[in-house]
């Protein structure tokens, strides 16, 4: 007898077929996440819930699925993850780290450089019919190379996009609770409080955890601080900044641009003020969306899941303590 599992969506083909291979497996096949009472209804007789970042693993879900060994994240970020509870109940969480560091970094290096270099809002005056002729003034950017960045968060992404920025160039400043050493001197960046990395940054990134600490991390007073030229970009989690605060910092050109892959909530609604400006480009929370990441993040996914079902740690877990919980 196979392992009972649920699945709250479809994943790239060759996970799935891991997970059918060791398990018997319920599938969410929907576009939507599954609604919060048939995700509670799916997981009573389970012993395997393979999770994305929109479910919410909660103590209420962990109370309705009494036999919950693993809850396998298919993200590297698990915020919609109770990980405290699930240790104390020896619930082992993993999650996809690493295979996507590049990729993730890639994308933030695209939203840096896109608006910059106003790369939307130009496709949408050729589209419009706006392009008459070359012109001395038209559509003009910031450089990338040369400027300041700063990074809010040096985990393994922030570190790829330094990677990234010394190729262009870059004096890159960063700002972490913990001090990163190791990549200061790999990187040779420079260690900065967060009011430094604020003032003196061309483009600040952000690369950190949500935490209830760093929810709204940027919000009126972090904006006062940017230079009105500073390129904000967010690849991380929406709710690190405050989206009403960036919206008015972005119309009262408190700075000049944004770019992002996360927002809080997520979807932006249709009518989001965010949405009515010209000077910032918004994406689908893709930043990890490559054909060859998200098919790792499977298999990572997938071989969590199958390794917490055993009682085994996987190739990621969050949470190893877990496991000598559910020993004692
Ligand atoms: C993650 O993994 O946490 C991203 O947000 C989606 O890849």
């Amino acid at each position: 007898m196979k392992p009972k599992v649920y699945v709250t969506r479809l994943l790239p083909k060759d996970a799935m077929d891991r997970i059918l291979l060791n398990c018997d497996a319920k599938v969410w096949e929907g576009e939507l996440p599954p609604q919060r009472d048939v995700l509670l209804e799916n997981v009573a007789d389970v012993e395997g819930l393979v999770s994305l970042l929109t479910d919410k693993v909660d103590a209420e879900l962990m109370d309705r699925a009494p036999k919950l060994k693993v809850v396998s994240n298919y993200a590297v970020g698990f915020d919609n993850i109770d990980v405290k509870e699930a240790t104390k109940r020896g619930i082992i969480v993993g999650n996809t780290p690493d295979v996507l560091t590049d990729t993730t970094a890639d994308f933030a290096f695209t939203l840096i450089m896109s608006a910059a270099r106003r790369v939307a809002e130009g496709d949408r005056f050729v589209r419009a019919g706006k392009w008459k002729t070359w012109g001395p003034q038209l559509l003009l950017g910031q450089d990338v190379h040369g400027a300041t960045l700063g990074i809010i968060g040096l985990g393994r992404i922030g570190a790829a996009v330094a990677r990234r920025a010394k190729g262009f160039d870059m004096k890159i400043l960063y700002f972490d609770v913990i001090r990163q050493q190791k990549y200061e001197q790999e990187l040779g960046i420079e260690y900065a409080k967060l009011g430094r990395v604020l003032a003196e940054s061309d483009f600040i990134t952000i690369h950190a955890n949500l935490t209830p600490e760093t929810h709204h991390l940027i919000g009126p007073k972090e904006f006062d601080k940017m230079k009105k030229t500073a390129i904000l970009v967010n690849t991380a989690r929406g709710p690190l900044v405050d989206n009403m605060a960036l919206y008015e910092a972005l119309r009262d050109g408190k700075i000049l641009y944004a770019g992002l892959d996360v927002t809080e909530p997520e979807p932006l609604a249709a009518d989001h003020p965010l949405l009515k400006l010209d000077n910032v480009i918004i994406a689908p929370h893709i930043a990890s969306a490559s054909v060859v990441t998200r098919t790792n993040m499977g298999l990572i996914a997938a071989d969590n899941l199958i390794a917490g079902l055993k009682g085994e740690l996987g190739p990621a877990p969050v949470n190893p303590e877990a496991l000598h919980n559910k020993q004692q």
